[in-house]
């Protein structure tokens, strides 16, 4: 290759990148992208979502200002705090509020319309039958996977001790994620007040309604985990 050749290919080269650098300018001039100030629509029935690590998994692209704008745009998106159970992971727009304080306003005839679920599985009736799952009358207070003549799985009959409300309240959350393993092939109820009002008519079906757990004293517990996002 001659001194000539070489000239002619850095020349290309150099000729490639400024053309690469000025359609890179013009293109900047042409498009200039502008974030509108607040969404133009109101999702509806969407999961909350953990803000701040979409915040946190935003490129880091462009200009400063550009990168103001973005942040103004997400945080005019939505002020929310998502709290995330730290029993469940589950993460809600409200605040927690304990079992006690739920439970004392719970309504079992809301609880008994709720519960229709899981009569699928489950009869209520006392001394009613097992059918796919065990029969539940009395089940608040009664020891865990003690219904006889029920074939319950080697991990529930693994959890031992008694349903008392928090537990219940924690199998019903997500039976699968509570005992992995279960027989209980149901999603759960995610919303804690549909199980307060679950449980509330769950104790009625009884001989003896086992005491609720007392409400916590003002103010409720601080949630496990509040992601906030402040622009
Ligand atoms: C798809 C059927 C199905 C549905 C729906 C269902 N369950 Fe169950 N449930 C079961 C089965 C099966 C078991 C036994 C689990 C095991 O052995 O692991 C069970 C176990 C239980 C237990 C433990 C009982 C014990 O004796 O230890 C409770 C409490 C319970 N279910 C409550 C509920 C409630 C309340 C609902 C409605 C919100 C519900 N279940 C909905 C099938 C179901």
């Amino acid at each position: 290759m001659d001194r000539w050749e070489k000239t002619k290919i850095g020349a290309g080269i150099g000729l490639a990148c400024s053309v690469m650098a000025v359609s890179m300018w013009i293109g900047s001039v042409l498009v200039s992208p502008t974030y509108p100030q607040q969404r133009s629509y109101a999702p509806t029935g969407v999961p909350p979502v953990d803000l701040a690590a979409v915040q946190r998994e935003w490129p880091v692209v462009g200009s400063k200002e550009e990168r103001e704008q973005l942040k103004g745009y997400i945080g005019h998106i939505e002020k929310a705090s998502v709290f995330v159970s730290a029993d469940t992971g589950i993460a809600s727009a409200e605040a927690p509020t304990d079992l006690g304080t739920l439970l004392a306003s719970a309504d079992p005839e809301k609880g008994r319309r709720t519960a229709q679920v899981c009569m699928a599985c489950h009869d209520l009736s006392q001394n009613g039958p097992n059918r796919i799952g065990p029969n539940l009358w009395g089940v608040v207070g009664r020891p865990v996977a003690s219904h006889a003549g029920f074939a319950y799985s080697p991990a529930l009959k693994a959890v031992g001790g008694q349903w008392t409300y928090q537990e219940l309240d924690h199998f019903l959350t997500s039976p699968g994620r509570a005992v992995p393993g279960t027989k209980m092939t149901f999603t759960g109820l995610r919303n804690p007040r549909d199980r307060a009002h679950v449980l509330a008519y769950l104790a009625t079906m009884s001989a003896s309604k086992p005491p609720f757990p007392a409400p916590a004293a003002a103010p409720p517990p601080s949630p496990a985990k509040v992601t906030s996002v402040t622009p």
